[in-house]
């Protein structure tokens, strides 16, 4: 088994991040966090094991986070866990990212449930193998009246895609003259993308030290703040999610305008 080719130590938090963590609830914490969370096979590879060893590790990775964002107060939390350009990745590896919402969403439901965690899935369905898209509707429907944190899985999830989808229903209704062409707004294709019900993200991490959105919610992040590590996904835990909310509310968020202060 994987899980015992790697020994890697999970400790508990310590005082100090209790401390950071009790801090930041003297400021506006990001109400959406999205991750990219990218660096499974180079967190593999390093250890001269296969890459889908790095995704088990992940896996580990996204249960740490999931408990931790919904203890400190995120109200959703948004993983991109596999994109549509994923598929061009060998046979082995891609059968294995298929598996593991079986594996995630399966064993870890119960926890989920007891978290009140609501899971919530964003991406092209269609095209799953039906062994993982069962494993994501039962999750789905099993979470559904969950208040607490939304996590939301970007899987089979490419913006691109999204954005065409939104066009070709936009049209239709316009073919169909449910709505006229002067009512297409910024909201309307907001309310037409696959996130229609979720706030937009706040703050946006990517691990693994690539600068890139690699086709992640690029209508969703038109004012969201950045933040970067070189972390690999399965060494990111809960410090490293703390800076990134430090940073967060260190930025001065501004959508173009000015702050009273800075008008003269
Ligand atoms: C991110 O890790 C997980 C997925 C994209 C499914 P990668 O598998 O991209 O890891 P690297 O970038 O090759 O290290
Ligand atoms: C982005 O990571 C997709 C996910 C994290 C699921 P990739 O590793 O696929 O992105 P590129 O290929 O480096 O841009
Ligand atoms: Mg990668």
């Amino acid at each position: 088994m994987l899980s015992k080719l790697i020994r890697k130590k999970q400790p508990a938090l310590n005082s100090e991040l209790i401390k950071r963590k009790e801090l930041s609830q003297l400021e506006q914490l990001p109400s959406h966090i999205s991750i990219i969370m990218d660096g499974n096979g180079r967190w593999a590879t390093k250890r001269t094991l296969p890459r889908i060893a790095g995704h088990y590790e992940g896996m580990k990775t996204v249960k740490k986070i999931t408990k931790f964002a919904n203890e400190i107060g995120i109200k959703t939390l948004s993983l991109y866990a596999f994109s549509t350009e994923n598929w061009r990745r060998p046979k082995k590896e891609v059968d294995y990212l298929m598996r593991l919402p079986e594996e995630l969403l399966g064993k870890y439901l119960p926890e989920l449930i007891e978290q009140n965690v609501r899971v919530t899935m964003i991406g092209n369905h269609e095209l799953l193998p039906e062994h993982t898209k069962r494993a994501i509707t039962n999750a789905i429907e099993e979470t559904l009246h969950n208040d607490g944190l939304i996590l939301n899985f970007a899987f089979n999830y490419g913006s691109r895609d999204e954005i065409v989808q939104s066009v070709k229903q936009i049209v239709n209704k316009v073919q169909q003259g449910s709505i006229s062409s002067d009512e297409i707004t910024e909201e309307l294709v907001s309310s037409h993308l696959m996130t229609n019900e979720l706030t937009e993200p706040d703050l946006l991490i990517r691990t693994s030290g690539e600068i890139r959105l690699s086709n992640f919610m690029l209508w969703q992040l038109a004012y969201t703040e950045f933040w970067f590590t070189d972390t690999l996904w399965p060494d990111f835990d809960e410090s490293c999610l703390m800076d990134a909310i430090e940073s967060y509310q260190k930025r001065n968020r501004k959508y173009g305008g000015l702050k009273q202060e800075e008008v003269n």
